[in-house]
């Protein structure tokens, strides 16, 4: 029998069912934690990372503080928001174990020692990492040091994917499309940048390096290395470059960390879910952002307000539409694009991609999770099973389908049979 460990963070401080009860969080799913000193705004609060061996840290939603009217921060309950719930655990353990037997290898201190005992086949990998902007790359590296084979991207891949602007600078290599960029570190850089911005369009002669692109306002601004909208809110939506020097201090000052200053894609957003490896990779049905079900006057962001504020169990968005309206030629300009992406950025078994439309209606890559959110209660809204479902997919079938890969990738056998989705297969070149 097929020996799967299992790597996950788990959210501390959880008293919950094994038979999966309702003790999910709320909404995000997505993205890991912040890395310390992007936290250090709410240092001296007491915080359950310390008991559980984890370095303090601070609010990851501070900038929301000082954004909105309201203060998400009372009630938006975050630090450990990007961990899995036991709930999410219990499910993806219980879909491993129809393919062999499953070890639970919890990612905190004691994983290399566990995972150099139990010496499992192959491991699932959901984990999040602890700490440090490299942390979701910390698991696989340590299968890689012990020659165990795991699921999912590589090391490389998934420290890069948590860095937005680095994803940027290697898709605007293979020329995949993304909005015209700048990073500010320091607001020392802000004179620079203001050389590069522009009030009105003209072509970009071919020749000019993206590095050296003038930059064309509304522009929009967001830390670096953060996920689940961590510091984005409406006000990071820049029509000035008065609004855009204040919020880029307020960010340096609030995460830091550098922040990412992008040309505003006004168009519609997809967020989509990409299962397989090499030729056979398959975009699942697209899921795409209904912005008219955010509340009157809403700018068209899926930020820190829809995802954490507007959004609430008790009173759902019907923000995601899947499989999105849109007609086959722009689906599949859409997927061919986030294919792309897939393959320059050396995601493996599946990743998704967040896509939103330039002035042009040409698709353009926001970000790449490549340890996407599974939860699997479909009430939470959770983008993966989402496509998955649409595309024929159970929740058991998308995880066993994920390790499937992982396992043909490697040469590892598995019981049964891979279940195709039913989604079009990877287009052609592109
Ligand atoms: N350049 C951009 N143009 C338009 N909207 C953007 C841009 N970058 C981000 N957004 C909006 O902000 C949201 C969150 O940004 P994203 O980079 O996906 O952060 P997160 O990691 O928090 O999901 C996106 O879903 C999109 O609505
Ligand atoms: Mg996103």
């Amino acid at each position: 029998m097929t020996r799967i460990g299992f790597a996950y963070n788990q959210k501390p401080d959880q008293e919950a069912p094994r038979d999966g009860g309702d003790v999910e969080a709320p909404r995000p799913d997505e993205e890991p934690p912040s890395s310390a000193p992007a936290r250090s705004s709410r240092a001296a609060a007491p915080s359950v990372a310390a008991e559980h061996g984890v370095p303090d840290g601070g609010a990851l939603f501070a900038a929301a503080t000082a954004a909105p009217a309201a203060d998400p921060a009372a009630d938006a309950s975050d630090e450990f928001a990007e961990w899995d719930s036991i709930a999410t655990i219990d499910a993806v353990a219980n879909a491993l174990g129809a393919l062999g037997e499953v070890i639970r290898l919890e990612a905190t201190g004691d994983f290399p020692a566990q995972l150099r005992e139990t010496r499992p086949d192959i491991v699932f990998n959901i984990a999040e990492g602890l700490r440090g902007v490299n942390r979701e790359a910390h698991v696989p590296a340590i299968c890689e040091f012990f020659g165990v084979p795991y699921s999912g991207s590589d090391p490389l891949t998934l420290s890069l994917c948590l860095d937005k602007a680095r994803t940027k600078e290697v898709l605007a290599y293979h020329g995949v499309p993304t909005a015209a960029f700048a990073l500010v570190a320091s607001a020392e850089e802000i004179p620079a940048l203001r050389t590069r911005i522009r009030t009105v369009h003209h072509l970009t002669p071919a020749h000019v390096v993206p590095s050296e692109r003038p930059l064309h306002l509304p522009l929009f601004v967001k830390p670096v290395h953060e996920g689940s909208s961590k510091g984005i809110t409406e006000k990071n939506l820049c029509r000035s470059l008065q609004e855009l020097e204040q919020q880029i201090d307020f960010l340096l000052e609030t995460y830091r960390q550098p922040v990412l200053v992008e040309e505003f894609l006004p168009g519609d957003e997809f967020t989509c879910a990409i299962l397989g490896n090499g030729d056979a990779a398959t975009v699942l049905p697209l899921v795409g952002m209904n912005f008219a079900a955010l509340p009157d006057g809403a700018l068209p962001i899926y930020g820190f307000e829809a995802k954490w504020l507007w959004d609430r169990p008790e009173n759902p968005l019907e923000i995601f539409s899947c499989p999105a309206p849109v007609s086959d030629v722009k689906r599949r300009a859409i997927e061919n694009v986030v294919l792309r992406a897939y393959r320059v950025l050396g995601c493996r078994d599946w990743s998704r991609i967040d896509v939103r439309l330039d002035a042009a209606g040409t698709p353009n890559v926001v970000e790449v999770n490549p340890l996407p959110g599974i939860l699997p209660n479909p009430e939470d809204n959770s983008c993966f099973p989402k496509a998955a479902r649409a595309a024929g997919l159970s929740y058991d079938e998308l995880i066993q389908s994920c390790l499937r890969h992982a396992a043909e990738r490697q040469g590892i056998a598995l019981p049964g049979q891979l279940v195709r989705p039913f989604a079009r297969r990877a287009m052609a070149s592109a």
